[in-house]
This record gives structure tokens, C-alpha cells and sequence, in this order.
């Protein structure tokens, strides 16, 4: 009997990878970088360090596959990708990313792929698939025009920008620091987790995030923010080689702002995650200030970091203008794709 979550199309087979095995994960990781990367000058947010902790059998959370795809024989390998239905929120959903070796692409590869995931998707439960295109500027990425094809609509837009952490920029952010806390608040940075008196104000206001930052048209739940998944959220990211650095604004004993960088020290890149200012106190240069000491604690702690890389929604315009006041530049697009599943 076959594997219930293969998928073998007259040419082309499409089977789970087992996670038990690291070569095989080590294998399966290299042709998804590489099917991934083919038409893009900028890495991948996952490393072969994170992929090799995320997907372990052992680690791993449950809903998350690796999938390899292959000649009908399961010989020549043509493509690579995972999906992951999470537990807890978004039941209805299901992420997936997926990518076929440049030379055996427009022969069905990717909507075997896809056949395969949402198989799994429906036998879920689960009926809307979402996924991402990566398109450097100046270019145009194959994904969308395949996703279009299957039904598939874009769900949000991000704006890619990156910094070099090199000296003339290191130069240029230490010139330009600000010297004063605007409304006489407390800058307080931490890494991995967060002060003991902070933790719930912390864990509050980063449950806000979805309301207070677009995050496209595709429905999601509402992740509740407490005091406990901030803490697993940190141990998942150290397990997985990231350190997470944070720099909050802290107002009394509550955490009115905080931006969130995650460094991978096995690739020397730093990824800016969320950055949020509670509205009461928008408009007084906090998010750069903020940005500007998490950039700082970054380069005393790991000067050996090289650049940092982010994703801001396109439409969100004040976000973009911070990023842009610090130098990072805009390098990539990257879509968001919805496709809503039949029976
Ligand atoms: C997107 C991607 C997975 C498509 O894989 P593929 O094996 O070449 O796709 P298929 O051969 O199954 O194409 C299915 C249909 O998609 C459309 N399509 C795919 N690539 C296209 C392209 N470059 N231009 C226009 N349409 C395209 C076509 O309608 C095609 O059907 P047709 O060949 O009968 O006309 C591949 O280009 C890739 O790996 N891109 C980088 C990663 C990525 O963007 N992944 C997106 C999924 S999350």
C-alpha cells in the first residue's frame, strides 16, 4: 500500500521525507535551497541549520512535512517543499512552500506538488492553502503566474529590504543616533527572554500585532499572546540556532513599544521581525529609536553579524519610511498567495 501522504502522477512522484533520517533531511533541505534560490540573488529566511532543528521527527511540531519530489521511478529528483497545518488557531489553513529545480520546471512538477498538499490539506479538514513568492526587483517570478493558474489570488504584498552591517553603514547609524528617549521613556533591550516584570505587558502588546499591522487579506485567526508562548516562542527559536534580541520601550512597568530582531549565528544574518509602537505613543520617533538600540545591542553582541533583512507589508508606508530613514533598501518583493480548496 502507498504512503498516505504520497502522491504519484503518471510522471512524477511526490513522497513525504522521512524525518527519522538526517541525511535524508539534509538531502531534501539542499534541493529546496537550491529550487528555492534558482532566479534569486537573496537567501532563503530558512537555514540548513533552522530546517535541520524544525524538521527533526523528534522536534518537530506535529502537521509539519517535508516533501521530495521525483521522476515517476523516484530516481531524478525534480523539486522540493514542505507544508504545515497547524494545531491550536488557523485550523482552516495550511501553509505550504514549495520550489522545482530549474531544469524540470513546465513539465507538471509543481502541480503534482501541489496535488499532493492539498490532499493532505483536505484530509485535514483544512481548505485554504497559503503560500509565498519570492520576485527580485526588476524581475518576474515564475510562482505567480503558476499559482494564478490554479486558482490562486495574492493576499498581501512585501516590500523585502536589507541592510549591510558593514562599517560605512555601522558609521553612518552611530552618527545619526538619537540622544534622547522621546517622552522620557526607558529603552530596556534583552536577549532571548524577556525580564521577569515585563513578561505580561510584553506578551500583551504583542498580541496586538495583528490588529495594528496589516497583515493581508487572507483570514487568520487571532494568536493569543501570553505570557507562556512568549517564552516557548524564545526556546523554539533557540532550539532551532536563533537568538532572539528585543528592544522595548517601557513606560512605568509596561511595555509601550518593541521591535524584535532573530540572529542565525550560522549564516551571520539577522532577520528584523515585529516592531510595534502602541498608538498612544506613535508619532515621537520611537520605532526608530527602537530599531537604532536593537541594531546597537545586534552589533555589540555579534559583531560578526552581516546584514539584516526584513519584510514590510508595501501599503505600510510609515513602517517603510523607518526602515528606509536607517538605510535598509528595498531588494525583493514577496507575495502572499491564497488558494481556497474544493472538495
Ligand atoms: C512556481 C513553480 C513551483 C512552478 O513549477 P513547475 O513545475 O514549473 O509548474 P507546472 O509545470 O506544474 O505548471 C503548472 C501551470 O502553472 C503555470 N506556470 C508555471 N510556470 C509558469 C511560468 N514561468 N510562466 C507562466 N505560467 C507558468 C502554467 O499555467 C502551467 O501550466 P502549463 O505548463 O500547462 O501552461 C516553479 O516555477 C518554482 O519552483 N518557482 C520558485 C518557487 C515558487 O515560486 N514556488 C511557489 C509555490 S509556494
Amino acid at each position: 500500500m502507498r504512503d498516505p501522504g504520497s502522491v504519484h502522477a503518471p510522471e512524477h512522484r511526490v513522497d513525504p521525507v522521512d524525518a527519522h533520517d538526517p541525511a535524508k533531511l539534509a538531502r531534501w533541505f539542499d534541493v529546496y535551497e537550491q529550487a528555492m534560490s534558482a532566479g534569486v540573488g537573496w537567501p532563503l529566511p530558512m537555514d540548513a541549520t533552522q530546517a535541520r532543528a524544525e524538521f527533526d521527527a523528534d522536534r518537530r511540531p506535529p502537521g509539519l512535512i517535508a516533501y521530495l519530489a521525483t521522476d515517476a521511478a523516484g530516481r531524478a529528483v525534480t523539486g522540493a517543499g514542505w507544508m504545515f497545518a497547524p494545531a491550536g488557531e488557523n485550523q482552516h489553513a495550511v501553509e505550504v512552500s514549495f520550489a522545482v529545480l530549474p531544469a524540470h520546471r513546465r513539465r507538471g512538477v509543481g502541480r503534482a506538488i501541489l496535488a499532493a498538499v492539498g490532499d493532505q490539506a483536505r484530509l485535514r479538514g483544512r481548505r485554504l492553502l497559503l503560500g509565498h513568492v519570492h520576485e527580485d526587483l526588476g524581475t518576474e517570478a515564475p510562482g505567480l503566474a503558476f499559482a494564478r493558474a490554479a486558482g490562486g489570488s495574492v493576499s498581501m504584498r512585501e516590500t523585502r529590504l536589507a541592510a549591510p552591517l558593514d562599517d560605512p553603514w555601522l558609521d553612518e547609524q552611530w552618527s545619526a543616533a538619537p540622544t534622547s528617549n522621546p517622552a522620557g521613556l526607558q529603552i530596556r533591550c534583552w536577549q532571548g527572554e524577556p525580564p521577569p516584570h515585563l513578561l505580561v505587558s510584553y506578551a500583551r502588546l504583542r498580541g496586538r500585532f495583528q490588529l495594528e499591522a496589516p497583515v493581508g487579506s487572507a483570514p487568520r485567526d487571532r494568536l493569543s499572546w501570553s505570557s507562556g508562548r512568549v517564552l516557548r516562542h524564545v526556546q523554539q527559536r533557540r532550539a532551532s540556532g536563533r537568538q532572539e534580541l528585543v528592544a522595548a520601550a517601557v513606560d512605568g512597568d509596561q511595555v509601550v513599544g518593541y521591535t524584535e530582531l532573530e540572529y542565525a549565528a550560522s549564516t551571520g544574518l539577522a532577520w528584523q521581525q515585529q516592531t510595534l509602537v502602541a498608538p498612544a505613543y506613535r508619532g515621537h520617533g520611537l520605532a526608530r529609536r527602537l530599531k537604532h538600540a536593537n541594531l546597537a545591542q545586534l552589533h555589540a553582541s555579534w559583531p560578526a553579524a552581516t546584514a539584516v533583512h526584513t519584510w514590510v507589508a508595501t501599503i505600510n508606508q510609515p513602517m517603510l519610511a523607518v526602515d528606509r530613514a536607517l538605510g535598509f533598501e528595498p531588494v525583493q518583493i514577496r507575495y502572499e498567495l491564497a488558494l481556497r480548496l474544493g472538495s
